[in-house]
């Protein structure tokens, strides 16, 4: 990722306990963020299962919940390069960014337990998705679940850190350098999906979603990488923020 430099911006776009923070605005985020990405993400859910036509079963719902945690995922790494495209201010704070991220974390989780049903049974039968005859499983189911274990611990410290205290107490700049953990958490999810083998059934439409996000992923950033850089070649230059993640 380009270094801390970025595009002036006017004024803060949003502030901690500031306009969408706080009180009668938190109300506001709620309906303008969080219900829109609470029905929008349940209905996507729902359309991947009926596209999959494999019928409604818990077990069944691993790929589609993975899928809308990755599409929410992908967002969160779209928006830093959207705002540069549009030109529009680029905040390290962004209150859409954070929200995001909680729906991210919410279907990660949903996703996590549902994906420990079907394979074992009992109390401690998730140690069987890690470990066999006392050794960590190495094949592409155990690294499978070891990536995905990575990707839940890394998404639940973004959760944890995106909240007004942490950003507070870390300061703008460390808080943003650990938020870049959300490029790692990306690969981290990518490289669970080939090991559970997203990459041996390519005509599968979570497949495809796979294959999507990662290609609008990558483009996204290296647009936004090359504005950043246009924009931020010349004397005038201010220290700031990058590509927003
Ligand atoms: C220990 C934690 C995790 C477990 C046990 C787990 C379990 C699973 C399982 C069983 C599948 C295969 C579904 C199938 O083929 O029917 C899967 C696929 C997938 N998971 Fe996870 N997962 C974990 C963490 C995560 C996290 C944190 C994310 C996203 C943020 C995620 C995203 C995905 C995606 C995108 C797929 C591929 C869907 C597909 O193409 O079929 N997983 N996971």
């Amino acid at each position: 990722m380009p270094p801390s430099v970025s595009v002036p911006t006017r004024r803060p776009a949003t502030r901690i306990g500031g306009t969408l923070g706080a009180g009668r605005a938190l109300r506001r985020r709620m309906l303008v963020h969080h219900v829109p990405l609470a029905a929008v993400s349940t209905a996507a859910c729902v359309v991947l299962v009926q596209v999959a036509g494999r019928g409604f079963a818990i077990g069944r719902l691993a790929s589609p919940t993975g899928d809308v945690a990755l599409v929410l995922l992908s967002v969160t790494l779209l928006i830093g390069p959207v705002n540069l495209m549009l030109r529009r201010r680029n905040p390290t704070n962004s209150y859409l960014r954070r929200d995001v991220g909680t729906w991210t974390a919410i279907w990660s989780v949903v996703h996590v337990v549902v994906g420990f049903q079907g394979h074992t049974a009992g109390a401690f039968g998730f140690v069987d998705y890690f470990v066999a005859d006392g050794r960590p499983l190495t094949n592409d189911f155990g690294m499978g679940n070891w990536t995905g274990l990575a990707a839940t611990v890394v998404v639940v410290l973004l959760l944890v850190l995106s909240t007004d205290r942490y950003m507070r107490e870390l300061k703008s700049r460390r808080w943003k350098d650990l938020q870049r953990l959300n490029y790692t958490l990306f690969g981290l999810v990518v490289l669970h999906a080939v090991y559970y083998g997203a990459l041996k059934r390519v005509t599968s439409p979570f497949s495809r979603v796979l294959i999507a996000a990662v290609i609008v992923v990558i483009l996204g950033q290296t647009i936004g990488i090359w504005l950043w850089r246009r924009r931020n070649a010349g004397p005038t230059a201010t220290p700031g923020r990058g590509l927003g993640n």
